[in-house]
């Protein structure tokens, strides 16, 4: 019998952040694959908000959440080592929602086949590339406008301003949390400004935004709105501040969204079948291209994992963070 580890949630957090022993990681058997299932081992798997989000019980988030004695799971990418579905085969690389675990077990239509070739790393098939194609999509950019990217060097972030770019924005802003990130924004992200929002958010925006690509909220959020243009577009894919404080935060300024027009439009990516084939099509050549660069953070081994989204959370790395098994 194959063994592998997993891990697995003992308790829901009272904070945010798990306290020792709200998560452990165990040994445990590994079945073989019935018919119509796969084998798979796990390669890397995604760090993100998701995982802190999904062992709390936030009920505003309207999305499935981890069950008390049940294993974590995330986005991840591994490789086929037996196969009782006819669609794939011992070799295949594939992603999945199976990550936390060194094997993944399950119905072959929950795994999908990658190209190896289509980027220059595999882990790059766990990118945030996919969110802000999506959120930077729904903000619909004109040539020309200005827009600010919150967390602008996070997994997310950093590609928004990118596309952002791409998409004909005449300038892009970064906001970031502490000065490497604001060099990084600027020579490796080709932000046109950025800044440490620890210096004051507000003053450092400036005025005349036309688009807020916002994924932290609370004091951004409202600085943006003082600064968007009548009919300004804020797309808001997360709200960071408010998850890692556990505080419910403001803006304190919504009569502004009124007066100006404002358009504030909240998405999750799965909410969008309609723009997945474009966004393939279009991500992969860019990459390919060298027009957009895929920042992301490895992090070794499993144990290390709820660590890292902690520390991913709290601002410890830049990029996408993906763990490798
Ligand atoms: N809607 C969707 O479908 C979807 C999908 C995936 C993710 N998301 C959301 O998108 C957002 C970004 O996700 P991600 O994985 O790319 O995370 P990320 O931006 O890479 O990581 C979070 C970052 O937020 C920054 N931060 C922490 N506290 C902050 C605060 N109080 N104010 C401002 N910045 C703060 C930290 O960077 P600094 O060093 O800059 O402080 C930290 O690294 C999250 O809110 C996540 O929940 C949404």
């Amino acid at each position: 019998m194959r063994t592998g580890r997993l891990v697995r949630l003992v308790s829901r957090p009272a904070q945010r952040v798990p306290d020792p022993g709200d998560v452990e990681l165990v040994e445990v058997d590994v079945r073989d694959p019935a018919h119509g299932e796969v084998l798979v081992r796990n390669l890397y798997m995604s760090i993100d908000p998701g995982a802190l989000l999904r062992m709390s019980d936030l009920s505003a988030l309207d999305i499935p959440h981890f069950e008390t004695g049940e294993p974590l799971w995330s986005d991840a990418v591994g490789e086929v080592v037996e196969s009782r579905y006819e669609g794939l085969a011992a070799g295949d690389l594939v992603w999945h929602r199976y990550g936390w675990r060194d094997y993944a077990v399950g119905d072959g239509r929950q795994f999908r086949r990658l190209d190896p070739h289509a980027y220059p790393s595999l882990s790059h098939h766990l990118s945030f590339g996919v969110v802000a194609y999506i959120g930077v999509e729904l903000a619909r950019i004109r040539p020309g406008d200005t827009v600010l990217v919150s967390s602008a060097a996070g997994g997310v972030g950093s590609i928004a301003g990118q596309i952002a770019r791409l998409r004909g924005a005449g300038r892009v802003i970064g906001s970031v949390g502490s000065p490497e990130k604001v060099r990084f924004a600027v020579e490796t992200l080709g932000y046109d400004a950025a800044f440490d929002y620890h210096d004051g958010i507000a003053p450092q925006i400036g005025g005349e935004l036309d688009v807020y690509f916002d994924s932290v909220g609370g004091e951004h959020l409202e600085a943006a709105i003082d600064a968007l243009r009548p009919r300004g577009r804020i797309v808001m894919c997360g709200q960071t501040e408010q998850v890692r404080s556990g505080v419910p935060t403001g803006p304190r300024n919504m009569l502004t969204v009124v007066g100006k027009r404002l358009s504030i439009q909240g998405f999750y990516t799965f909410d969008h079948p309609e723009l997945m084939p474009k966004f393939e099509e279009e991500f992969t050549h860019w990459v390919r291209t060298g027009r957009i660069v895929v920042p992301e953070t490895v992090v070794d081994g499993l144990e290390n994992g709820v660590d890292a989204a902690v520390g991913q959370l709290t601002g410890r790395f830049t990029g996408k963070v993906v763990l490798r098994f």
